[in-house]
């Protein structure tokens, strides 16, 4: 449906939003693996999440589902017909990882997707995954994809792109298999998977790599920094590794929480959102508010289940333009279209570079922006690897285009609180793919 969305005054209040994504994925995903039942809490009930809670289903997980509380029990063995189609719908992360999980077992299925995820590229997955050892059958790297899982070899791989999801799905593949993996990342992608792993399993182990003092070669008597590794991280599991079960209790999702902060960042207000993800692979969000001249506070700080948790309140200011490039794009990968929003209503020359990754996401969300942007009047322009914006004021109401992507919807259903006159969003059902519960949080604070 299309929803229409008029100006606010003020954006104000406190709220909670749905847990976690990422974590909520790799919880039911990694049942499959389990040696004993995993109990979920604040489990989301998003479109996304439910596929790899469906996914697990047909391959023999038993589910209890009431609320946020999810039970899993494994089966004692997984086995399905080789005919079995597993439908991922729009989630690219129950397709990655599901494909690793099935490439290391003995099993042969099929992976399907609506449309938008039968455009992402698999090759990624794919190429790593074979060289262990399992067959894939699909056309040019999309889906529908078969996959003949098998005994998998000890593998060792640097992974050429910053994704977290190509790095689980290799760590998933080698845990189904029961052979040893390290694998290594020049830069440091979300790492929700090696936190579940050492909090719920075993055989896991983390090198994080520190730069040396090397000397400088044109002054040798001054010091620099330097890594003695060509990577930043790396990730060994044993053959040995296992998931043992327990329970997870998921955090808020930060990339949610993203949208209000970004409100109250834009109208000068303040908002707060409590026990919220505050894994430091995820919140570069907050950095950038802050360098943009907003003031963040984080109350009742505590780990569960191995993740970060906080209250984050986000308090508005005159906002000025920032730079982001290489190294700080991954940790806010998921948070550019509400960063290039933000950016809009801020003093100055935004620039978005080295973000190429989100042309592949739920659409080419570089293209999905600035096509919006262009609909809100924003000086603009559209580079190879990103975007740069003219940030301004008094932009006149338009008619947004979710372009079949939850966070397009959600960036610009924010942007619409601060246009002159009323904006639409066509397709607003989307946003149930992270957040079904998105505009009434919206309606909580914007007043
Ligand atoms: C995710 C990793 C990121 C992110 C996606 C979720 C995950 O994708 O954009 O929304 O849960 O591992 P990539 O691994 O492709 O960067």
């Amino acid at each position: 449906m299309t929803r229409t969305l008029n100006p606010t005054k003020e954006v104000r209040g406190s709220i909670t939003v749905g847990g976690d994504k990422s974590i909520a994925h790799r919880v039911v995903l990694i049942s499959l693996l389990s040696q004993q039942p995993i109990d979920i809490l604040n489990f989301p009930d998003n479109a996304d999440c439910l596929a790899s809670l469906n996914a697990v289903q047909a391959l023999g997980v038993q589910v209890e589902h009431q609320d946020d509380r999810v039970r899993l029990q494994p089966p004692a063995s997984i086995s399905v017909p080789v005919d079995t189609i597993i439908d991922c719908g729009n989630s690219g992360t129950t397709a990655r990882l599901l494909a690793g999980i099935i490439a290391g077992s003995n099993l042969e299925v099929t992976l399907a997707g609506d449309e938008s995820l039968q455009s992402r590229p698999m090759q990624r997955i794919i190429d790593p995954l074979t060289a262990m050892g399992a067959e894939f059958f699909a056309d040019d790297g999309h889906l529908p994809m078969r996959i003949r899982g098998n005994k998998l070899l000890p593998f060792e791989y640097t992974l050429p792109v910053a994704s977290a999801q190509v790095k689980s799905a290799i760590m998933l593949a080698a845990l189904a298999s029961g052979c040893s993996v390290t694998v290594r990342e020049t830069v440091a992608a979300r790492d929700h998977t090696e936190i579940m792993l050492e909090a719920i399993g075993e055989g896991i182990t983390r090198r994080k790599i520190t730069p040396v003092p090397v000397p400088d070669p044109v002054d040798p008597r001054r010091k620099r920094m330097q890594m003695p590794e060509p990577f930043k991280r790396e990730i060994s599991l044993s053959a040995q590794a296992k998931i043992n079960g327990g329970t997870v209790n998921i955090p808020g999702d930060f990339s949610t929480a993203a949208y209000f902060f970004a409100a109250a960042a834009i109208a000068r207000g303040r908002v707060e959102v409590r026990n919220v993800g505050l894994n430091p692979t995820r919140t570069a969000f907050l950095d950038y508010l802050k360098m943009c001249g907003c003031t963040v506070n984080i109350a009742n700080k505590t780990v569960v289940s191995g993740e970060t948790r906080g209250d984050v309140t986000v308090t508005g200011a005159k906002l000025s333009s920032r730079k982001i490039v290489a190294g700080n794009t991954v940790n806010l990968i998921d948070e550019l279209p509400i960063v290039a929003v933000v950016a809009a209503f801020a003093e100055g020359t935004t620039l978005i570079r080295d973000a190429a990754e989100l042309k592949l996401k739920e659409s080419d969300r570089l293209a999905s922006v600035s096509e919006n942007l262009t609909l809100m009047g924003v000086k603009h322009g559209l580079l190879e690897d990103g975007l740069a914006i003219e940030g301004g004021r008094d932009f006149s109401g338009a008619d947004f285009k979710s372009c079949g992507d939850h966070r397009i919807a959600m960036a610009f259903s924010v942007a619409s609180l601060f246009l002159i006159g009323p904006s639409s969003i066509e397709d607003d059902e989307i946003v149930r793919v992270s957040c079904p519960n998105f505009y009434e949080l919206l309606d909580e604070i914007a007043r």
